[in-house]
């Protein structure tokens, strides 16, 4: 059952693809209050709450207020409010019955998750114009079910998006590229994506390549993928300023960047310096936008990711003027504490601002609009010009497309991965539990920077986090320029991180047949113990097992020196300790707790009962997997094994 109202005067978000007849009356489950800008509900001691998409903390979300407003911030810590998307849908399970809301609007969102008040939600929109939906069902997964039919079929991509890819900020020319590839071939690791970061470029310029450090690209695309090896690029939101540069002329010209108040362009600095950003909502600007991925399609590219696009905004010209007349003033003072803080506020001040978010426009259904009201749209209209152009310029070819930032509707276009993470235990337990809260909300290709983004990473966390990664369908090891390399191959006994790729490579039949049962049947590839084993009261706390499709569950190891971990069945099941493919023991645990020892090149996953699990022989690329070679590891069961169709492959 899902009902609609309408609060205020809402902006279009295209986030729902379903007409809703909408109900006259404000909502019902939740309580409008103050000019409607609140909604509120009460919560029940034992209601889980399950949702907010990218976010921090665990599966549970109750206890801290998130906001949902897309944020470059690459300090993902346990206080941080908002990450890179904004994903405004949550459950509330409270036993007998599951309530889904999802709060459709572009601006700003708080979601006091029982912080304030244990026993109450409280939501404060930053506009009180909203459609709000109310769904009410007998379990998550019929609620979640029906929220994902609401806002339609997710993105899928090409089949070998499946494969591992190798990223690093950066490979920054293509002697290093042909390193990286000799690396994985010579330790006999499956790879099949090299991406290439912002200094591909020319002056990190959209839509150029450096003649220096690629002079040959076109070719080397094609030795590459002679190789197997396919190169994503990366494209970032603001584009240049720089007189005679082709695509900032054509956004001038075509009046495609976003305006001030005076009708002047918005100066913003990213990494090129100066910038303006394309105007992504308005339907001139994107298509223009989306048509220029053609340099790089034509030169045999086949997937891209899309970055910086919160936006994210290093300065602008205005606030920088502000921020170094108020410095100013400091000059030649006594800096007291008081001081020695602004001061330092204020230097932080200059980037990410709401003051800036607040002095540009858009051009957005024939209206101008003030950046801050649809804040929450600029990424996912990023993905969405990517994804209308490439209909147009490939058509019946499927592109690799993911973005950083994102709002619920982008999951039609292209998958998300999530920021900029740290080389930590932490956020390795974070990754777990970031996965059904992505699925919930659409985003079904994702994962995060395996390895970690920030920081240096160790050999042990390395294969831990492998360990994990190898069950995400977007599978990317990728690491922050200064720290430490960690392509699979640098280790020392590559062969550990070799039979943990060979077997995410065995087990890819297993997770695209899952994933497209999750696009078919609108369900979770990524599902908390909770939402199937409804009746069991240690299941409801679960925070670090999750059940992966419908044959597995998994309980990696994600804590530092540790030789194994408990772990709890919720029904008796067949635990496997792989250590390679075709090398594991198989032991039947009970219900119960147990615990289980997994050594650093080991992964334990657990068939469930009446369930199988299939196993192809690993290749070096996904596209020379043979499913002739599928053989099933069974638990009493037969496994349904969906395989790739022409058109995705
Ligand atoms: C941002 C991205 C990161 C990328 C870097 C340089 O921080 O999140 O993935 O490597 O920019 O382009």
């Amino acid at each position: 059952m899902i009902k609609k109202f309408k609060l205020g005067n809402p902006i279009e978000t295209y986030a729902t693809v379903e007409d809703i007849m909408l109900t006259n009356s404000k909502p019902e489950l939740l309580k409008t209050g103050e000019g409607q800008r609140t909604l509120s509900m009460k919560l029940g001691k034992s209601d889980i709450i399950y949702g907010m998409g990218e976010s921090v903390r665990g599966i549970n979300k109750r206890g801290f207020v998130y906001r949902s407003f897309c944020s470059d911030d690459p300090n993902h810590d346990e206080d941080k409010a908002s990450l890179y998307g904004a994903h405004n849908f949550f459950i509330v399970d409270r036993g007998h019955e599951v309530n889904g809301f999802f709060i459709d609007t572009p601006a700003a969102v708080s979601f006091d998750m029982g912080f304030t008040d244990p026993g109450l939600i409280e939501i404060t929109l930053d506009f009180p114009d909203a459609y709000v939906y109310e769904i009410t069902g007998k379990d998550c997964g019929e609620v979640t079910a029906r929220f994902r039919k609401l806002i339609g079929t997710p993105y899928i991509p090409p089949f070998w998006g499946f494969g591992l890819g190798q990223s690093r900020w950066s490979y920054e020319n293509e002697d290093r590229v042909r390193s990286v590839v000799k690396g994985y071939r010579e330790a006999g690791i499956p790879l099949d994506m090299v991406y290439l970061d912002i200094d591909y470029m020319e002056d990190y310029k959209d839509f150029t390549i450096s003649e220096e450090r690629f002079p040959e690209f076109e070719n080397f695309v094609k030795e590459m993928k002679e190789e197997g090896i396919r190169l994503i690029p990366i494209i970032d939101a603001g584009v240049k300023i720089e007189p005679g540069y082709d695509v900032y002329e054509e956004g001038l010209a075509g009046g495609f960047f976003c305006r001030k108040e005076d009708g002047e362009e918005l100066v913003s600095a990213v990494w090129p310096g100066k910038t303006h950003f394309p105007d992504f909502l308005n339907p001139g600007a994107r298509r223009w936008f989306g048509l220029k991925y053609k340099t790089l399609l034509d030169k045999g590219i086949e997937g891209f990711w899309n970055d910086m696009n919160e936006p994210a905004i290093f300065y602008t010209e205005d606030k920088l003027k502000e921020v170094f007349d108020e410095i100013d003033e400091f000059k030649g003072k006594n800096i007291g504490i008081n001081e020695y803080f602004a001061f330092q506020d204020l230097v932080k001040s200059v980037s990410n601002n709401m003051e800036d978010y607040r002095r540009f426009y858009h051009n957005y259904e024939g209206k101008t609009i003030n950046h801050e009201r649809v804040h929450n749209l600029y990424g996912a209209n990023m993905t969405r010009a990517a994804a209308d152009a490439f209909k147009e310029l490939a058509p019946g070819k499927k592109i690799l497309m993911f973005s950083r930032a994102s709002y619920i509707g982008a999951h039609r276009y292209g998958g998300i991965w999530t920021g900029d993470n740290k080389s930590w235990w932490g956020h390795l337990l974070l990754n777990i539990q970031q996965l059904p809260g992505l699925n919930m909300s659409g985003f079904l290709y994702s994962g995060a920077d395996t390895c970690g983004f920030g920081a240096n990473c160790s050999r042990d966390l390395a294969l831990r986090w492998f360990a994990v990664s190898l069950f995400t369908p977007l599978m990317r090891n990728h690491s922050a320029m200064g720290t430490r390399n960690q392509e699979a191959y640098v280790w020392g006994n590559p062969d550990d991180f070799k039979n943990l790729v060979e077997l995410r490579y065995a087990i890819v039949p297993y997770i695209y047949s899952e994933f497209m049962k999750a696009v078919q049947n609108d369900g979770m590839l990524f599902t908390p113990l909770a939402w199937e084993y409804r009746e069991d009261m240690r299941a409801r706390e679960i925070e670090d097992e999750l059940l992966v499709g419908e044959s597995i569950m998994i309980a990696p190891v994600y804590k530092q020196n540790a030789t194994g971990r408990y772990v709890y069945l919720p029904e008796r099941m067949l635990f496997i300790r792989f250590r390679k493919y075709n090398d594991y023991d198989e032991m039947v645990l009970e219900a119960g707790d147990h615990y289980i020892e997994v050594g650093l090149n080991e992964v334990p996953v657990f068939v469930r009962p009446g369930k199988a699990l299939p196993l192809a022989q690993p290749a070096m690329r996904v596209e020379d997997l043979d499913y002739e070679t599928v053989k099933y590891i069974s638990f009493g069961g037969e496994y349904n094994l969906i395989r790739p169709s022409e058109e995705n492959v």
